[in-house]
This record gives C-alpha cells, sequence and structure tokens, in this order.
C-alpha cells in the first residue's frame, strides 16, 4: 500500500528528544518493511511558532513569517531524515514531484512545507492525492476530529466517521474562530473532499497507533470515508 503521514510538529518534536524521533522513525521502517511506501510531512511545532513570533515583532510580513516557517518543517523533516535508514531520500524533498519520484522508485521521502499561504496539513493532503495514496494519516496533537475544540469543552464529542463534505462542513466554522486550531485545516479538507481521499486523523504521540492505523486500519480517532468508498483490501487481517 502507499500512505502519506502528515506528522505535526508538536508530535514529533514539541522539545528536542532525539529518542521521540527515535521511536518515530522505527515506525516509519516497519512500516516500510511491511511493504508500505511512504511519503512524510512534517511540520514546525512550537519551534515554527516561537520563530514567527520572534520575526513579528521584527515587522515581518506574512510572507516573510510563511517563509520562516516552511524552513522550520524542513529542519525538522531533516531531523527526522536523520534517525532513517538507508531507504529514505536523504534531503527533504522541495516540491511535490521530488517527493513523488521518491515514493515510486520505493525509498521514503520526507519534506516539510513548501509554499506561503497555507500549512503542512494541506501539503500532505496534496502529496496523497498527487502520488495516488490509498491513504492519508494525520498524526495530530488531538485525537480525532471533535464537534467543538476538546481542551475548551468538557462535553464535546468526537466523530468515529466523517464524509470527506462532512469533514469540511465541520472545519469551515471551526476555522473562522480567531485562535482556534483544528486537528485539520480548511485547505487540507478542501483538497480531501475535492481528491475523495480515505484519511485518518489520530493521536500521534504514540508512533504505534499510527503504525497500526497505516496497517490495519485500528484507531481511536477519525476516518474520513469518502461515499460509495470500500474497505481497503491491504487492511484484511
Ligand atoms: P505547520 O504546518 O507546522 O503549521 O507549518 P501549523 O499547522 O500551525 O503547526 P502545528 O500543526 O500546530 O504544529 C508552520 C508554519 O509554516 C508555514 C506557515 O506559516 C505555518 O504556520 N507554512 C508551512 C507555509 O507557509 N507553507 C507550507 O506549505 C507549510
Amino acid at each position: 500500500m502507499r500512505a502519506v503521514l502528515s506528522l505535526g510538529g508538536s508530535v514529533l518534536a514539541p522539545e528536542l528528544d532525539p529518542e521521540r524521533v527515535a521511536r518515530y522513525a522505527d515506525a516509519i521502517e516497519r512500516l516500510v518493511g511491511e511493504g508500505c511506501e511512504l511519503g512524510v510531512v512534517v511540520g514546525g511545532g512550537g519551534a515554527a511558532r516561537d520563530y514567527i513570533a520572534a520575526a513579528r515583532e521584527l515587522d515581518a510580513n506574512e510572507v516573510q513569517l510563511d517563509q520562516l516557517g516552511i524552513d522550520v518543517t524542513r529542519v525538522n523533516a531533516r531531523l527526522l531524515i536523520t534517525a532513517l535508514g538507508p531507504a529514505v531520500d536523504p534531503s527533504p524533498a522541495h516540491d511535490y514531484d521530488e517527493a513523488a519520484d521518491a515514493v515510486r522508485r520505493g525509498d521514503v521521502s520526507v519534506m516539510g512545507g513548501v509554499t506561503p499561504g497555507q500549512t503542512t496539513d494541506a501539503v500532505a493532503a496534496a502529496l496523497a492525492e498527487y502520488v495516488d495514496a490509498d491513504l492519508l494519516v494525520y498524526a495530530t496533537g488531538a485525537d480525532g476530529i471533535y464537534d467543538a475544540d476538546p481542551d475548551a469543552d468538557d462535553g464535546a464529542e468526537q466523530f468515529a466517521e466523517l464524509t470527506p463534505q462532512e469533514l469540511v462542513d465541520v472545519i469551515v466554522p471551526m476555522s473562522r474562530d480567531a485562535g482556534a486550531s483544528a486537528p485539520v485545516d480548511l485547505l487540507a479538507a478542501k483538497l480531501i473532499q475535492r481528491a475523495g481521499m480515505r484519511t485518518v486523523v489520530l493521536d500521534g504521540h504514540d508512533p504505534t497507533a499510527v503504525e497500526e492505523a497505516v496497517l490495519y486500519g485500528d484507531h481511536t480517532g477519525t476516518d474520513v470515508v469518502p461515499t460509495g468508498g470500500e474497505e481497503p483490501s491491504y487492511w484484511a487481517r
């Protein structure tokens, strides 16, 4: 199977912990060992936010801030690459063509951001469509998609399953609230909807949980299932 894994920076590197990065690298290598072709998109996490906040105080414009954020996502991508074995493209892909070439020749491709005005959520969705992935997995700080912010609202309920259109409908109001952070942003949701991409959103703090989700479809997060889509055959245990 072919999968794209979006690894939030706050999941991979909330602080610089080599052991956490190594655990993720191990999970990725086990997936490759199981015959999985993988593209990985890494976010910027707290480090990106710190750089952006500092540059904002220095009156940087929004594109400059985005470029800074992109650079940090690439640093995180490079950090993960250092922990991976030989079957990895040795530098972060700069665009979808580079990433797709690596995935097609059987290497793991690791990339960060590509262009201002978006986040790595959208990069992962675009890459998944471009390489014709069977599955897109968002390893995030929240265990799936909720009807409200679970950190702010005790009554927030998780969606076990959504269609791509329902995902967009749930994310739209979240994107309007200043400061609100949906686990998958609106552009990514729209790309998922347009492509009809089978997607899982889950808590990425445990790399083993990500492995189980990719290999077997087992997880406690949210499944985004295109209408009429069949259960992927590679999930037969
Ligand atoms: P992230 O993808 O990490 O943003 O990119 P995020 O979703 O805010 O981070 P998490 O998920 O909470 O960890 C970091 C920043 O890099 C820029 C944006 O400014 C983004 O906020 N960026 C990233 C781009 O401009 N373009 C990209 O393609 C990717």
